[in-house]
């Protein structure tokens, strides 16, 4: 057989759009049926490559400090890795009593990190990447919305620590983007200005272009208003 249908057949890989595949696990927080528990929720689904390594730690350590953050945004955060229940358990305590990073120190993961010894949910979501490694995970991130739609996805080397704005900043840009049926342009950031849907006819191209409405047109193409951090941050955030 060539071997590229064989290494294809090895990974699925999950698309942006796609119902989040379906698993049961046991996890450090109890068992999960994912993505049902989590129906209304969004949720981050996120691997790393292994148990007691310091990237690794220095991410947990982060997303645990942030969880709170990102539970204000309807949002839930998952981890997983190739390594067993009680390996998880060990390396979760050793953060917690020994381990200090960036000022954080004592830090509790709360979020359930599944065991996936066996790399059926790894293998399921993309997340073993043969060219990297064929026993670790990569750094993956899915963000899954309440629906259980995949909705973006990023990917890291097993070397680079991700960067939690990003992964925040785009949390609530889709968010707003839900909300006020609007696009973010690059670097976006709350309360920066929108891109409002491109127009689909000529008639409303005209329109954009004399509206009174506060846009503001680069061109028939580019109009972009502004909604305020705070209208953005009051709709999307719990109170
Ligand atoms: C780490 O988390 O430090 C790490 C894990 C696998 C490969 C390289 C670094």
């Amino acid at each position: 057989m060539e071997p590229v249908i064989e290494q294809e057949k090895a990974v699925s890989m999950p698309r942006i759009g796609d119902n989040a595949p379906e698993f049961k696990a046991i996890t450090t927080q109890g068992d999960i049926s994912f993505p049902e528990d989590y129906a209304g929720e969004w949720v981050i689904l996120f691997s790393h490559p292994a148990d007691f390594t310091p990237v690794c730690t220095s991410e947990f350590m982060t997303f645990a400090h942030l969880e709170n953050k990102f539970a204000k945004a309807n949002c839930k955060l998952v981890g997983l890795s190739i390594d067993g229940l009680y390996s998880h358990i060990a390396w979760l305590r050793t953060i917690k009593e020994k381990i200090e990073f960036n000022g954080m120190k004592h830090i509790e993961v709360k979020f359930p990190l599944i065991e996936d010894i066996t790399m059926e949910v790894a293998k399921k979501y993309g997340m073993i990447q043969p060219g990297e490694s064929k026993t670790q995970a990569v750094r993956a991130v899915f963000f899954i919305d309440p629906k259980g739609i995949i909705r973006a996805i990023i990917y890291y080397p097993l070397s680079l620590g991700r960067n939690f704005d990003e992964i925040y900043r785009a949390l609530i840009a889709m968010q707003t983007s839900d909300k006020f049926s609007v696009a973010t342009p690059a670097d976006w950031y709350p309360g920066d200005d929108v891109i409002i849907s491109p127009a689909g006819s000529c008639g409303v191209a005209e329109e954009r272009m004399t509206s009174v409405e506060e846009l503001d047109c680069k061109d028939w193409f580019f109009c972009t208003k502004n909604i305020s951090k705070e209208k953005i941050l009051k709709e999307i955030l719990k109170k």
